[in-house]
């Protein structure tokens, strides 16, 4: 991503979707890719069909202490970049909002950036030091569903609102030695979507969504947005709250009696 120099790539959620593809993609050029899911069998495969310099390291985001040491228990002792991708997507349809589900999409799309966080950045800030194209890089996979508040997405939304501020701040904490990119994507084709039962407008296949992230990263931006007719037109709506909130999103939602 910058340079022509083998990075040391770790990249979380890469067993499937835009993780997969920027494994595939960042292998082809050469760099070493650490690999992470749960899955093991699911990585090892992966391994085999890239080639490559691709090494597995199964993990649990959301397991603090497992990913306390899930470097060094891979024998990791370098990292340029960590990419996380790892995430869940629950819907919540009412009146079912239970506790369970928050719990379970916060503990992986915001506990688990947060502990991948942890995990890497001994390692990263080790090259202090390093010029400003070759700083070491943390870049987090949000969403723009955190732009504006999206019916049944109490769970997945605020998930990703909490990673995106947590990447904000930490973004201050640690500049001039690590840079952070939060990377808001519109709709991509993963297996992520393909459960979804509601039309996704520009969606944008995962090879493409890969090719982005990858080509942007390399100016080390704050934010990386795709695509942007969506971008606009979801944060032209957040300027005029009293048209989404009343007019529009109650039509999207679901819930008895909305939209009437
Ligand atoms: N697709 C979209 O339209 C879209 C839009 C905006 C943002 N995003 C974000 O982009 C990221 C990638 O999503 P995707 O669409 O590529 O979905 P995906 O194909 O379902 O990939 C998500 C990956 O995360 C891994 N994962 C889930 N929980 C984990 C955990 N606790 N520990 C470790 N790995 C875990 C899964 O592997 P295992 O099950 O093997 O662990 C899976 O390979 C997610 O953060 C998602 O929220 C996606």
């Amino acid at each position: 991503m910058a340079g022509d120099r083998k990075r040391h790539y770790w990249i979380t959620g890469a067993g499937s979707g835009i993780g997969r593809a920027l494994a595939a993609s960042l292998s082809a050029e050469g760099h070493r890719v650490y690999v992470s899911g749960r899955n093991p069998d699911k990585l090892e495969a992966l391994v085999q069909s890239l080639g490559g310099d691709v090494i597995p390291v199964a993990c649990d985001v959301a397991n603090d202490q497992e990913m306390a040491g899930v470097l060094a228990a891979h024998n990791v002792e370098h990292l340029d970049t960590v990419i996380l991708c790892a995430g869940i997507c629950e819907y919540i349809d009412m009146p079912a909002l239970d506790i369970d589900t928050i719990r379970r999409v916060t503990e992986t799309n915001f506990h688990g950036v947060v502990n991948s966080c942890i995990a890497a950045l001994p390692l990263l800030k080790r090259q202090g030091g390093a010029s400003p194209g070759e700083r070491p890089h943390i870049i987090g996979v949000g969403s723009m569903s955190s732009y504006l508040g999206f019916p049944r997405a109490e769970a997945y939304g605020s998930s990703k609102a909490a990673m995106a501020y947590f990447l904000d701040a930490l973004r201050i904490d640690l500049v001039g030695q690590v840079d952070v990119t939060v990377v808001y994507p519109g709709f991509v084709s993963t297996p992520m979507t393909d459960r979804n039962d509601f039309p996704m407008p520009f969606l944008i296949s995962a090879e493409e969504a890969a090719g982005i992230i990858i080509r942007k990263a390399r100016r080390r931006p704050n934010t990386i947005v795709f695509p942007l007719r969506l971008h606009w037109l979801l944060r032209v709506l957040s300027w005029f709250p009293g048209l989404w909130y009343s007019v529009i999103s109650p039509r999207l939602s679901r819930s008895a009696g909305a939209g009437s």
